[in-house]
Formats: C-alpha cells, sequence, structure tokens
C-alpha cells in the first residue's frame, strides 16, 4: 500500500459551489520526492490541504499512511508533516523558536502530556538539522519572514511525520538556505519519509530523482520523474492557464 493514496478525488471548500480538485488520482511511495507545480489557482494548496483533512473530499477515496482521510482526519494530521504557506506570526505571539519547535510534539505526548527526555532530544535535533541553533530562544513574532519559515520546518521535523508536505517553504529564503534546507529535505527522503513540495523557485533541488507533479484547473497533466535540472523547463512548459508559475 501507497503511504498516500488518492482515487478519483473531488473537493469543494464550504459554501463554493465548483469542486476545487476535479477526479484528481495519486500515489506516493515511501523514499518519493515530488515536486508540484503549476499556475496560481490550479488548486496545489488544496490538494495538499485534501490529503490533510482539511477540505472536504466530496466524492471518491483518500487514504493516508493506512486510513481513510474522511474518517480519521485528526489521526492523518498527527502523521503528516505540513509547512503552510504564507504563514506568519503575529510579533505578540508569546512563544519562543523551541517552544513552537516542542508544538510539532504535542501529537505524540503520553498521558500526562508532559515532554519527556524523547522529546526534548527531538527538539534539539531539529532545530540542529535546520541550522536555527542561534535563533532558539528568540520570540518567534519577532523573526524574518524566512526565520519563521525555518523554525515550522523543524516544528515539522520534531514531529517525525510520515510524510512531509511544504506549500512554497522557501520563499522569503535566498538560494543558500534554499539549498542547505533542500539538503534536509534530502535526507528526510533517504530515510524513507516521502515528500511533497509546492514550489516556484526550483533552484536548488536536490540531485535525486524528481518525481514532478503540475497542475491545471485542479487535475494533475503531468506526473512524471525527472531530474532537478529539467524540472524549470518543463513547468513552463506545462503551465497552460495563465502560464505563469
Ligand atoms: N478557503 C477557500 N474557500 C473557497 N475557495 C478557495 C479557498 N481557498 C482556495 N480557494 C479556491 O480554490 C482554487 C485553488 O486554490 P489553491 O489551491 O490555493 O491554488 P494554488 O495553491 O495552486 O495557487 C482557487 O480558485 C481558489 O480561489
Ligand atoms: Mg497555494
Amino acid at each position: 500500500m501507497s503511504v498516500i493514496d488518492l482515487l478519483g478525488i473531488y473537493t469543494a471548500y464550504e459554501g463554493g459551489d465548483k469542486p476545487v480538485i476535479k477526479d484528481l488520482s495519486l500515489s506516493v511511495d515511501r523514499g518519493e520526492y515530488v515536486v508540484i507545480g503549476g499556475p496560481n489557482s490550479a488548486g496545489k494548496t488544496t490538494l495538499l490541504e485534501s490529503i490533510n483533512g482539511l477540505v472536504k473530499i466530496t466524492h471518491g477515496s483518500a487514504t493516508v499512511c493506512g486510513l481513510d482521510v474522511a474518517r480519521f482526519a485528526d489521526t492523518v494530521r498527527t502523521r503528516v508533516g505540513y509547512v503552510i504557506q504564507n504563514f506568519y506570526f503575529d510579533p505578540f505571539t508569546p512563544f519562543t523558536v523551541e517552544q513552537v519547535v516542542m508544538m510539532g510534539r504535542f501529537g505524540r505526548l503520553g498521558l500526562m502530556n508532559r515532554p519527556a527526555r524523547a522529546d526534548y532530544d527531538a527538539v534539539q535535533r531539529a532545530i540542529a538539522l535546520v541550522g536555527i541553533e542561534d535563533l532558539a530562544h528568540k520570540s518567534i513574532g519577532t523573526l524574518s519572514g524566512g526565520q519563521q519559515q525555518k523554525a515550522m520546518i523543524a516544528h515539522n521535523i520534531a514531529k517525525e511525520p510520515e510524510v512531509m508536505m511544504l506549500d512554497e517553504p522557501f520563499s522569503n529564503l535566498d538560494f543558500h538556505a534554499r539549498e542547505y534546507l533542500q539538503g534536509v529535505l534530502k535526507e528526510l527522503v533517504r530515510t524513507g519519509i516521502p515528500i511533497l513540495m509546492v514550489a516556484h523557485a526550483f533552484d536548488g533541488l536536490p540531485d535525486i530523482r524528481i518525481r514532478l507533479v503540475v497542475m491545471n484547473g485542479g487535475k494533475i497533466t503531468y506526473d512524471r520523474d525527472c531530474t532537478a535540472g529539467e524540472v524549470d523547463g518543463i513547468i513552463r512548459k506545462e503551465c497552460k492557464v495563465n502560464g505563469k508559475c
């Protein structure tokens, strides 16, 4: 069984009269690095939210980690990492980076709901992996957009997810930071965790087999393996709606 199995799904937002995702099928296995591209409004974010049980699947079937997403959305969300698009903490958010990363452990805390040694260790490991030790004790809301994105990546790594989804996670980061973090993601893939990454900038992609999925108008219009160097050209060609990816 694949880690993600979507079969002929349609999804609609509450109050939306038309489906955003239409008759979409996608299976993702362990160890796959999936890059998702496509024009604005193609449904990329909605696809990730369908996998995570955040939007209603009106038709078709969706299982993630062997669980029916419609019935077990809460459990699915504890097992899937999700770095959301355009998220900013308010300047007065009363948490340090370390505390935000610890929140990634909350779905795993034991009976007493208190972090144990393993939780503190996972938090320190995630912070070190992402390279934000110097930010650990800073208030999250005082950081730049790029630093907050790194903290949210660490939060999701600390979660030790079975699938990692990232929605344009590098939009506020320079090339060096993107390249470094792509290396971190490559390590996750090497340990078997599949990655689904929605992106607009394709520089710094790791030199591993990449599965490129392009969406247009709520459907997948391209789905093939390629190398990092081929991604940009294929995306340009495959963006059919407004040509802007
Ligand atoms: N919360 C929402 N309620 C209703 N419609 C939405 C909502 N979020 C997105 N949409 C619509 O769904 C479509 C796909 O959006 P989205 O998945 O965000 O695309 P992308 O991430 O590819 O830019 C768009 O037409 C958008 O207007
Ligand atoms: Mg989006």
